[in-house]
């Protein structure tokens, strides 16, 4: 080495970091990125061979180091925490929430994660991770932070994202039920998740797997009647829709709607996906064939609500290019189109919600759903409310509908020809 480069370094390699680095690279900064890429490079094609080889282990039954175990829980840990920040929580201490969420958390949760007086599946217990009993892990984390698990599952893990992501919903649902869960009795969540039938588990039945030899509708419909009861009367509290009394045909139009994707729910489009087309109408047969009833147990609203819901739902508000519900959903004389839903005596609380996710845009539906659309856009929350609550308060039967789609009545889509029902 030259004298004058020399006498340069020294002056350059005068702190005791850089004095070191100078020793390790002969002074050059070039020439320290180029050993750290050195070293990266020689990793990396280390890591490559093992790779190709086949030596590192995948293996779900080897579990994790606890090294990578913690890793892989930290970085978890704080991804959730701050991207779930700025995330409102709406008010979740609501029974219908809590009921609806239990009854998806029966579906799509327990045989992972477990629940009150209810053991995780054994092959849960082979995963790597293992998906933890909830319960006492609920209290770790806040509701802003669940809803984001739950909306959005764990990456490199089994816990899955939200089927119908349009549904925040759905999600704050399952985080009321989460929420409660940890001090709910085995009992309360028998009762919760699985409605009626977990009286009828008191007495000695069919088991289930000899059932379909007699029925073989019978195991289908004990899950359906979980949420919408028996007499397709849903459960109360409006947190599931009243099924009896609606048309075969548009029960079936929103079976296949669900199956295909189109109208958005995480709750029912795994149930309808997972079902054959031919059973999606036997079970809108036997619900369509149920006699109506009506449970809707809210407060009575007051005349006024009342007297605004009919005003709106028999005129509309055409400045606003709001059209008559009557036209399309009765009450009125004659035959209704049976791809109209029959929304009279139905939960005010389904239809509030459906009405909000029309405007929202997130409801989806049926090749009908569009003509919502444009009647819910323009509603006002209160204009939905009295709608939801007049209709709520009418008797469930109001104009029958005709065995067959009559395409004369479909004024605004006069030029769409219904669905041929496949028999
Ligand atoms: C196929 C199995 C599976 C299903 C189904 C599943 N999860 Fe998970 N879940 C996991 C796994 C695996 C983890 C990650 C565990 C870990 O990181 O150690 C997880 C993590 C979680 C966590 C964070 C737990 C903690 O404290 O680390 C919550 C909360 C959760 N799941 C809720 C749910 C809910 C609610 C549902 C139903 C909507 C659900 N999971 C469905 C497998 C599943
Ligand atoms: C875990 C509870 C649950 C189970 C089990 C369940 N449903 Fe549902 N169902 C719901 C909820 C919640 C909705 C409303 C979803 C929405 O907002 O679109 C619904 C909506 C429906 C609708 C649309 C009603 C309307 O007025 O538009 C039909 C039809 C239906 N379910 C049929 C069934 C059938 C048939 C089964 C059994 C194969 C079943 N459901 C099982 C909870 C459930
Ligand atoms: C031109 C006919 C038409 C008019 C007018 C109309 N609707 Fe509808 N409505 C439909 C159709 C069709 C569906 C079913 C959409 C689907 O198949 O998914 C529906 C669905 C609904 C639903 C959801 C029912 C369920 O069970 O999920 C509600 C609630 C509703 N309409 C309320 C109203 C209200 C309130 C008005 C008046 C502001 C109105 N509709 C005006 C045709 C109409």
């Amino acid at each position: 080495m030259p004298f004058q480069s020399a006498k340069r370094m020294v002056r350059r390699c005068s702190a005791p970091l850089r004095r070191w680095l100078c020793w390790l690279t002969g002074g050059s900064w070039k020439r320290v990125v180029a050993a750290i890429a050195l070293m990266a490079a020689l990793a990396g094609t280390g890591a490559f061979v093992l790779v190709s080889l086949g030596l590192v282990s995948i293996s779900a039954s080897s579990g994790h180091w606890k090294a990578t175990g913690w890793m892989l829980h930290y970085a978890m840990r704080r991804a959730v925490s701050t991207q779930s920040m700025g995330i409102k929580v709406p008010p979740l201490d609501d029974p219908a929430l809590v009921l609806k969420g239990a009854g998806h958390y029966h579906t799509g949760c327990l045989a992972c994660h477990g629940g009150p007086g209810q053991e995780r599946s054994l092959i849960a217990q082979q995963m790597t991770p293992e998906p933890p009993y909830l319960p006492p892990r609920i209290e770790h984390w806040e509701p802003q932070e669940l809803f984001w698990i739950v909306k959005n599952g764990v990456k490199f893990t089994a816990m899955p994202a939200w089927p119908a992501q349009k549904r925040n919903d759905e999600v704050w649902a399952v985080v009321a039920f989460l929420q409660a869960m940890p001090s709910m009795s085995p009992e309360r969540y028998t009762q919760l998740a699985l409605g009626w039938r977990s009286e009828e588990t008191v007495k000695p039945v069919t088991p289930d797997h000899l059932r379909p030899l007699k029925d073989p509708l019978g195991p289908v419909l004990a899950n359906c009647n979980r949420c919408h009861a028996e007499d397709g009367g849903g459960r109360g509290e409006g947190a599931f829709p009243r099924l009896a009394g609606q048309s075969e045909a548009y029960l079936l139009g929103a079976l296949q709607a669900y199956a295909r994707g189109e109208r958005y729910s995480g709750v029912m489009q795994p149930i309808a996906a997972g079902l054959e087309p031919a059973v999606l109408e036997a079970l809108a047969q036997h619900y369509a064939d149920l006699p109506p009833v009506s449970r809707t147990d809210a407060p009575e609203p007051t005349p006024d609500i009342l007297a605004q819901g009919l005003s709106l739902a028999e005129r509309g508000v055409r400045e606003r290019g709001i059209p008559s519900c009557v036209h399309c959903h009765g009450p009125k004389d004659g035959p209704r189109n049976p791809m109209y839903p029959n929304i009279a005596g139905q939960y005010a609380r389904y239809l509030n919600l459906q009405l909000e996710l029309f405007t929202a845009g997130k409801r989806g539906g049926t090749e009908y759903a569009h003509i919502m659309h444009s009647a819910a856009q323009r509603l006002t929350p209160e204009q939905m409310q009295a709608l939801a609550d007049y209709y709520a308060s009418l008797p469930t039967k109001v104009a029958g509908a005709l065995d067959k789609p009559a395409p004369t009545l479909t004024e605004p889509s006069a030029q769409t020809p219904l669905p041929q029902k496949q028999r």
